[in-house]
């Protein structure tokens, strides 16, 4: 554990972050987008049934919360599988675990006292290493709040096929449009192609 961390340096406020979590299982690497819920110092994921991330954080308890704007990646890792090129590999305590090469910053963290339901695991998210990679100004652009908001009604789409969710998704692809850059309105195409 990592004492005298603070998790505000890594982007990681209270309520919920979205940040991309890296997993692996043998040669094998994933990533997905997962909220980080921090009430106080407490962290903790709920994982949902039926995912890679869930198996992979059940067998190996362990998972990098990398911390990204690039919308593009956010797109993709919501609907398919990153090139093996956007990873890198860390080596610590005789462990080995994944992270984005374009993170900003990540947290790797051992995932403890995890419960299980029908549906989710959830689990308590204890620090074990830190990684700065670049430190981003950026201000807060609709755009890409639009692209994670349309991920989010595009992946309950693809469970429930409910129309009510392409009418939300067209509605944050119009702010898109608006107010994204060339990035954002390239990653709103490619969700669109994903649905
Ligand atoms: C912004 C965002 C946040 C998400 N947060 C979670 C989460 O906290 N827990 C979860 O189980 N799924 C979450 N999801 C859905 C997963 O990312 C999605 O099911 C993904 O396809 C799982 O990929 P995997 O099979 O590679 O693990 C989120 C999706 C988005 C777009």
């Amino acid at each position: 554990m990592l004492r005298n961390l603070n998790l505000d340096d890594f982007g990681i406020y209270e309520g919920i972050s979205e940040t991309i979590v890296t997993t692996s299982r043998g040669w094998a690497m994933n990533a997905a987008p997962m909220g980080i819920i921090r009430r106080k110092d407490k962290l903790f994921m709920r994982i949902f049934k039926d995912s890679t991330t869930y198996n992979n954080v059940l067998s190996e308890k362990i998972l990098v919360a990398n911390v990204i704007w690039d919308p593009i990646i956010i797109v993709s890792a919501t609907f398919s599988d990153l090139n093996d090129s956007e990873f890198e590999t860390v080596n610590f305590n005789s462990r080995t675990f994944v992270s984005l090469k374009k993170a900003q910053c990540w947290v790797a963290f051992e995932c403890t006292n995890t419960k299980l339901t029908s549906e989710s695991l959830v689990t308590e998210l204890v620090p074990v290493r830190t990684h700065i990679n670049k430190c981003m100004i950026r201000a807060p652009n609709r755009g890409l709040f639009g692209i994670i908001e349309a991920c989010i009604h595009a992946t309950r789409y693809r469970l429930t096929n409910d129309g009510k969710y392409l009418k939300l998704i067209k509605a944050y692809g119009d702010i898109v449009e608006k107010c994204g850059g060339e990035n954002e309105k390239e990653a709103m195409n490619l969700l669109y192609s994903y649905l």
